[in-house]
């Protein structure tokens, strides 16, 4: 099962990309499914028809939904969900507001994640899509099940370990609700089983994303700090779509000669800074683009001769090298402040700090016993080298770190 998401700033054309992308794949014989993960849902208007949270059949072989994030956590989290809003209730928050703020950060992506899982598990799929979120929310959307697996995994041990002993002894000493065994059970099941299997999928060799972008220079230069944690996640991104670029025929008009000329030099960036990913253009249409009819005929002009659920590219990956001259890793981080790199290493792992955001990476059984000797970052890649073996079980190193990362 193939899973590409679509993702980058707001406007520039997700939804109608991945829409077209869904209808010219179900023209050819794949069984596709269009899921729009944006709460400010369009997808709908893009197919011309209301869609809900189970798919609804636009053509053969093409279905299409809209995630209700408050549907799938009421009935996933329903507890947990419950127990929150009780215990923001308790500190004087009104319901209704308790009933937002239940609703944590993070929140609409894990339900997102969660209905494509379940329909990319169903076996009635070949190809889903997902028309993302805005960036930020995209990025969420993929780290997540790393983050949080990391992140909460510890909270949530202490939790429990402090609960057994406390609670049946506050219960009857403190006015403050306390969760229950039933609750800590489905947080278990939330942050072992779901975020694992969700891990899995997002790393999967069968999952790319891709990166929408308009030939405009805002917009480009968002897209490249994404692609930088992508990387740092090593998240397979397969191509970068530079949408509404403007026909030749409309370049040689006076007025949008100049655009022209920038467009050219701008798409000639994008092919650049993104490489070895794949770069495709389409056209700015002579009007939206909307029905699974104009959508697949856009999504010819995108693909041209390209498979739409193919892998279009390759995306930058990380590197383990071994030789005479020594050990040493290459992880690809385009476009990087080195002031807010931080890069240590704790026990086998390496763990990389681009400003907030922090990956650990397993080192392989060769690399754990090495000390780093040198971190560097040359052309947009992190370089560490590793000297002899070490003693110790912890090497905190971080020569070209100005800023220490958020913990
Ligand atoms: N290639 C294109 N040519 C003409 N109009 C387009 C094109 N791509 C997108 N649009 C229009 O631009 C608007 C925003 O597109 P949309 O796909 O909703 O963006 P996003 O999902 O990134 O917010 C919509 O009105 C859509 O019809
Ligand atoms: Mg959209």
């Amino acid at each position: 099962m193939r899973l590409i998401l679509y993702t980058g700033k707001g406007g520039v054309g997700k939804t109608t990309t991945a829409a077209a992308t869904g209808a010219l794949a179900a023209e050819q014989g794949l069984r596709t499914l269009v899921v729009s993960a944006d709460a400010a849902h369009s997808l709908g208007d893009v197919f011309d028809v209301p869609l809900g949270p189970e798919p609804r059949r636009l053509a053969e072989r093409l279905d299409a939904l809209e995630v209700d994030a408050r549907h799938v956590i009421e009935s996933h989290w329903g507890r947990v969900r419950g127990y929150l809003v009780a215990l923001l209730r308790y500190q004087g928050i009104e319901e209704v507001i308790a009933d937002e703020l239940a609703l944590l950060p993070g929140a609409d992506e894990l339900a997102t994640l969660v209905s494509v899982e379940k329909w990319a598990e169903s076996g009635d799929y070949d190809l889903i899509l997902v028309d993302c979120a805005p960036t930020g929310s995209t990025l969420r959307l993929v780290t997540l099940p790393e983050v949080a697996h990391s992140g909460l995994r510890w909270m949530l041990r202490l939790q429990r370990a402090t609960a057994r002993v406390v609670e049946p002894l506050a219960r009857g000493l403190i006015g403050a609700p306390l969760p229950n065994a039933e609750v800590f059970a489905e947080a278990d099941r939330l942050f072992y089983k779901t975020l694992h299997r969700l891990r899995a999928r997002l790393l999967s060799a069968q999952t790319s994303i891709r990166i929408v972008v308009t030939p405009e220079s805002m917009v480009i230069d968002e897209a490249r700090r994404s692609l930088t944690d992508l990387c740092l996640f090593q998240l397979a991104s397969d191509a970068v779509i530079v949408n509404r670029v403007l026909p030749e025929q409309a370049c040689r008009e006076a007025f949008f000669q100049e655009w022209g000329r920038t467009q050219i030099e701008r798409i000639r960036d994008v092919k650049a800074a993104f490489s070895p990913m794949a770069c495709l253009t389409a056209p700015l249409e002579p009007d939206e683009v909307r029905g699974v009819a104009a959508l697949s005929e856009h999504g010819k002009m995108l693909f041209g001769d390209r498979d739409p659920a193919g892998r279009l590219g390759s995306s930058l990956r990380l590197r383990f090298e071994r030789d005479q001259s020594g050990a040493r890793i290459r992880l690809p981080l385009p476009g990087l402040d080195p002031a807010a790199l931080d890069v240590i290493r704790i026990e086998d792992e390496l763990v990389i700090g681009v400003g907030e955001r922090r990956r650990k990476i397993a080192l392989p059984i060769g690399f754990a016993k090495l000390e780093i000797d040198r971190v560097s970052y040359r052309d947009g890649e992190l370089l560490v080298s590793f000297g002899t073996a070490s003693s110790s079980h912890s090497s905190p190193s971080s020569p070209c770190a100005a800023t220490q990362a958020a913990p």
